[in-house]
């Protein structure tokens, strides 16, 4: 964690809940923050689309902010079964998850299409969290670094409008996402180093004002010692944001870890 970065802690809910069980994580997560420096630490939930007004009401007028999975890449029009930019802006969503590596995977989502996904949500005024990472596969056969360049180079051609402060990357090994089984800190250390060098590489001129935050089996128990790490600046938590308990506890050492 740097001091010129203040950290970031969202939770992706992903195809879970229903409205009386968000209800109840989402007081959940208000009556947790509240204790919390918001100076420190921001925040925000990424519940699936059809909660998203249930969230904005609920959260309005608090610090935790609102965040989508998903954008179409495209304005408006005749594209049955998306949800644009636009709609997200006007439902109070602040961020927008592109590229996760589960859409990737099962949805065939390309290194192109997530730019263009990223490049629109900024367009309209959301923030972007962008995902990146590495196979299990990738790891063993020494690609990491080959693949996280070709998904960051990706991104080049929105280095000239990415505000840093709507402009969010995030390093989700695939190995580690819901397994259980986290990146060492040194790992993700050395991952994230590595993409902001790539970032700067590219152009993105503000590299070191750019959150990267660390995704893949954050728990209360190792989330310290990942946050503390020079170049971590924050969690994109997906199983322990389903807790209340466990989601504040994460946000409680990002803040703690700033510094
Ligand atoms: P996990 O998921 O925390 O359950 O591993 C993280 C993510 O997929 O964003």
């Amino acid at each position: 964690m740097s001091e010129t970065r203040k950290p970031l802690v969202v939770g992706n809910w992903k195809m879970n809940g229903d409205l009386a069980g968000n209800a109840v994580l989402l007081s959940g997560v208000l009556t947790g923050v509240a204790g919390i420096d918001q100076g420190a630490v921001g925040v925000a939930v990424c519940p699936p689309f059809p909660y998203l007004s249930q969230a904005a009401q609920v959260l309005a007028e608090s610090p935790v902010q609102v965040g989508a999975q998903n954008v179409s890449a495209f304005e408006n029009g005749a594209y049955t079964g998306e949800v644009s930019a636009a709609m997200l802006s006007e439902l109070g969503c602040a961020w927008v998850i592109v590229g996760h590596s589960e859409r990737r995977a099962m949805l065939g989502e390309t290194d192109e299409q997530v730019a263009a996904k990223a490049a629109q949500a900024l367009r309209s005024g959301l923030g972007v969290i962008i995902c990146v990472g590495e196979t299990l596969e990738d790891r063993e056969q020494d690609r990491t670094q080959a693949v996280l360049a070709r998904q960051i180079e990706a991104l080049a051609s929105l280095a000239q409008q990415a505000d840093p402060n709507k402009f969010v990357v995030a390093y989700e090994p695939v190995w580690a996402i819901g397994t259980g089984r986290s990146a060492s800190t040194e790992q993700a250390q050395a991952a994230h180093a590595f993409i902001r060098a790539g970032l700067e590489a590219i152009g993105f001129r503000a590299a070191s004002k750019i959150r990267i935050l660390y995704g893949g089996s954050v728990k209360p128990a190792n989330a310290q010692g990942l946050f503390e790490m020079s170049d971590i600046d924050g969690g994109l938590i997906g199983g322990a944001a389903l807790s209340a308990d466990d989601f504040i506890a994460i946000v409680r050492a990002a803040a703690l870890a700033r510094g």
